[in-house]
């Protein structure tokens, strides 16, 4: 018998799928007069920290900007409150993000959206659970940041371990049986890819060989690591990283002719991101990709999106990316979850954190962080909310995942994509 992976992945998720499809129920127009509608606050204040700079930040903002434009302007999402979204910048400095994050937390928003990086996300979600400040992510995938040290963070896409399960079954399906891994070790490369060797163990393959790139490589350090890749056995070569430099790992594979015949490369989202976001791709740099399978978020083709796409023409030259519309979703998820909140008498207040009283002075500055009082609260009526958005149904499992995780695979053919279409002899 012989059926395409992607059906198999969409499948095996379809019955997830139908079951919230079953619990769903949209009924959020009440009555403008009740008391829990009277002491709904006019302005709830959020953030974003997003790296401006990078192709995700720079799309990724647009859309959240839209978002909130759409959902300020719903009256019956949030009955007459307002979400004031102050968008903050974090460099690829971890240091420096940091900092800047913490400044962001002292302004007393209910909940952050963001930040982009893995690495990030980790120590902000440190602060997070002091604070009781829920973290809403689509762009952190570290498979490590579900983990139960992190309550606060929520992650508003799928986690990579679901793309890396894929990959292991492109790498069992045409039988390569083992792989270099190439990352810069960072958080969101070093756990996504040792995300991957679990998955390939599962299937009886491996990593042969690790290359990780130092974070802020240069051009010649990059050099350096794939010069080793090429003398390893294995001509297989999973890239996993973020879009801004991946871009670099390709430009310097190509310099040295790897991307060329006798070697498959395999990118993870990145790719894919990249190519919808610099659509259409001048005809040089998608002749250098010739070849190369990327994985994307499978989101289901609907009325909603399609009307999304034209307007999103209208907003900006960049294209679309699926990063978008995680993004789009997470503002309605959250603005969802604030209206149960309102209607379960939560209130918008904050309070001295009695722990970091006595850490007087110093330059941080840490007395003047203050906890969300309706923090814990909050955080699972985020966890709770069960919408259909751009993405399709949204819904958390009880260990905090999203429901429904699809990706389908793709390969740089020509001028475009290609979904590809595997075979297997069950
Ligand atoms: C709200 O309640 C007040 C007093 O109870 C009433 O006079 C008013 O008509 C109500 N407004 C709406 C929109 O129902
Ligand atoms: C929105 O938030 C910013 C930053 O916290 C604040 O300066 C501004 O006053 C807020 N706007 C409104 C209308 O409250
Ligand atoms: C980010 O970097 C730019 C220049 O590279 C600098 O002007 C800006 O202040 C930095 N932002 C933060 C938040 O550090
Ligand atoms: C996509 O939507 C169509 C129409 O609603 C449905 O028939 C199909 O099963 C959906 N596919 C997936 C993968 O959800
Ligand atoms: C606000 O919420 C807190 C709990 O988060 C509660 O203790 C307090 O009584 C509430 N205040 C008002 C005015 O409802």
């Amino acid at each position: 018998m012989k059926r395409s992976i992607l059906r198999e992945m969409i499948l095996n998720l379809v019955w997830a799928m139908m079951l919230s499809v079953v619990k769903f129920s949209g009924c959020y127009v009440e009555g403008l007069n009740d008391t829990s509608v009277s002491s709904r606050p006019h302005i709830v204040n959020i953030a974003s920290v997003l790296t401006f700079d990078s192709i995700i930040g720079k799309v990724a903002k647009i859309a959240l900007q839209e978002a909130i434009k759409d959902v300020n302007s719903d009256p019956t999402i949030l009955k007459g409150t307002k979400l004031n979204l102050t968008l903050h910048d974090s460099n690829f400095s971890a240091f420096l993000s940091m900092m800047e994050a913490i400044q962001v937390m002292k302004t007393e928003n209910v909940a952050l959206i963001g930040p982009q990086s893995s690495e990030l996300a980790h120590v902000i979600s440190h602060v997070a659970n002091e604070l009781q400040v829920p973290i809403l992510s689509f762009t952190a995938t570290d498979p490590t940041l579900s983990s139960l040290q992190y309550p606060y963070f929520v992650r508003t896409t799928h986690s990579d371990l679901y793309q890396m399960a894929a990959i292991a079954d492109i790498v069992k399906y045409y039988g390569w049986r083992q792989v270099t891994a190439i990352y810069y070790d960072e958080d969101h490369g070093r756990n996504g890819i040792v995300s991957l060797g679990d998955q390939l163990a599962v299937r009886g393959c491996k990593i042969s060989y690790k290359a990780p790139i130092k974070p802020l490589a240069t051009k010649t350090d990059i050099t350096s690591v794939l010069v080793q890749v090429a003398l390893m056995e294995s001509r297989v070569i999973v890239v996993h990283t973020y879009t801004n430099w991946g871009i670099d790992i390709l430009d310097v594979a190509k310099s040295l002719g790897m991307l060329e015949n006798g070697y498959v490369w395999i990118a993870t989202n990145w790719l894919s991101a990249f190519i919808d976001i610099s659509y259409p791709l001048p005809s040089k740099t998608i002749d250098a990709m010739q070849g190369i399978i990327t994985l994307k978020s499978y989101i289901n083709d609907s009325k909603r999106t399609r009307k999304f796409t034209s307007e999103w023409r209208k907003l900006t030259t960049f294209g679309l990316s699926t990063y978008c519309l995680y993004a789009y979703d997470t503002v309605w998820l959250l603005a969802r979850a604030l209206d149960a909140f309102f209607d379960q008498g939560g209130n918008i207040s904050f309070s001295k954190d009695i722990k970091l009283k006595d850490s007087k002075g110093g330059i941080l500055n840490l007395e003047s962080l203050n906890i969300f009082n309706g923090g814990n609260l909050l955080r699972q009526d985020i966890l709770n909310v069960k919408m259909k958005g751009l993405t399709g149904v949204i819904e958390f499992t009880s260990d905090k995942n999203l429901i429904f995780p699809a990706f389908e695979v793709l390969n740089v053919i020509g001028t475009g994509v290609r979904r590809i279409v595997m075979d297997f002899n069950t």
